[in-house]
């Protein structure tokens, strides 16, 4: 059997996908496809690792040692081609909680930060609970594919009280894995008008073959000192509830800036499981990431006949990158809030409405395939009868 075809119990781990769907859909029997994690074992080169450093009787605080670094670096050079010093890198409890202190340490309160919509909606909150402004440079869509709106994001940059464009590289929920051209283009917007680049990267190690992730920051010279990049084992492995990632900074003056935020926090400390898991991870995972993005593409393979053959009226780009499909379901004629509804009661099946991710994102729903195929047939069923119902 494949491994990934394991259905795998997660009720009653207290899990946010599985254990928070009574108080996210009003019934906890949908089939869960929105958190952006996966129902796949996390690797047991991870667990065992982890289960290793359980062992040892004492949980008391700990160092981030050479090897930690070294994993790291290796990983970013064979896989992204990228050169990474240990000193570039800095921890953040979270992707998000680093974007957060980033824009803590780099930017004022009332600065306008630009992000690219529809987005992962926690970027919208990470600016505005802040005391920060949101800019949004709404995505341009044609056929469901996705592109940049060059002349509106200048007009965003060219705002004197912009500090920070903030992108998903690739991009969550559209797939797209930005060319380098269109990253360069954007690099030399931001240089033009003196605005910092975050990059996003959470997704980057779930490229799926034909395609080529970029880090921006590895560019061009100019990139190096403007960027900030976030990465993270999280996702590629699924051991979000590890709360591990880290952020790399190329220029000397900027990392200590985010240091020092860090350490204002006290947040530098990170976790002993989370530790030795990304080390694990970075140090052995190359094989089972292959064997993962197989069995996603395979996933998303499925997806695209099933809706072609039963569903035309919804329809999808394959994406480039991610697990996540961005399904238009424009064509059922429905409200956001009815969508979401008929998903949910008429389907059986909990996605995240495509209205949360802003700007763009009104009749859409997005759907995460991170599943064994089996659940994921059982859900494609349930919407066909769902739609054949509504169709009578
Ligand atoms: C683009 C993007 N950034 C960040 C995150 C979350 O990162 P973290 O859980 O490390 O805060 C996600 C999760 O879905 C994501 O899609």
């Amino acid at each position: 059997m494949n491994p990934f075809d394991e259905i795998i119990i997660r009720e009653n781990t207290n899990s946010v996908k599985y254990d928070l769907r009574q108080l996210y859909f009003g019934k906890k029997e949908v089939i869960p496809m929105w958190v952006a994690d996966m129902d796949f074992a996390t690797p047991d080169f991870i667990q065992e690792a982890v289960k290793k450093r359980a062992l040892h009787p004492v949980y008391g605080y700990s160092i981030k040692p050479k090897s930690y670094f070294d994993s790291i670096i290796t990983w970013m050079g064979k896989r992204h081609k990228w050169e990474v010093k240990r000193k570039h890198i800095a921890y953040s409890p979270g992707v998000v909680p680093g974007l957060v202190l980033a824009l803590m340490a780099f930017t004022q309160a009332g600065d306008k930060i630009v992000v690219q919509s529809p987005v992962y909606f926690p970027f919208f909150n990470s600016v505005l609970d802040n005391d920060r402004q949101l800019l949004v440079n709404k995505l341009l869509e044609k056929d469901n594919y996705y592109t940049i709106d060059f002349a509106d994001l200048e007009k965003k940059l060219k705002d004197p009280k912009t500090t920070v464009l903030l992108i998903s590289n690739p991009h969550n929920p559209v797939g797209r894995v930005w060319k380098q051209w269109e990253l360069e283009k954007m690099l030399n917007l931001c240089k033009k008008y003196n605005v910092l680049l975050f990059s996003d990267e959470i997704h980057s190690d779930l490229i799926f073959p034909e395609f080529k992730h970029t880090v921006v920051a590895n560019i061009n010279e100019d990139a190096k000192n403007r960027c900030i990049t976030f990465m993270a084992p999280s996702k590629t492995f699924n051991m979000a509830g590890l709360s591990t990632s880290f952020l790399v900074i190329q220029d000397a003056e900027k990392r200590k800036i985010y240091e020092k935020t860090l350490e204002a926090y006290h947040l530098g400390m990170g976790n002993i499981f989370g530790n030795v898991a990304l080390e694990a991870a970075y140090n052995n995972g190359q094989a089972w990431l292959n064997y993962l993005m197989d069995y996603l593409q395979q996933n998303v393979d499925l997806v695209d006949c099933f809706l072609k053959k039963n569903l035309p009226q919804i329809t999808f780009t394959k994406p480039e990158a991610t697990y996540l499909l961005w399904l238009n379901c424009k064509s059922l004629h429905l409200t956001d809030k009815k969508l979401q509804e008929f998903f949910i009661e008429k389907a059986n099946l909990g996605l995240n409405s495509g209205s949360i991710f802003g700007l763009g994102g009104s009749g859409y729903m997005r759907m995460n395939i991170a599943c064994p195929s089996s659940t994921l047939k059982t859900a494609l069923n349930q919407l066909q009868e769902a739609i054949n119902e509504i169709n009578l």
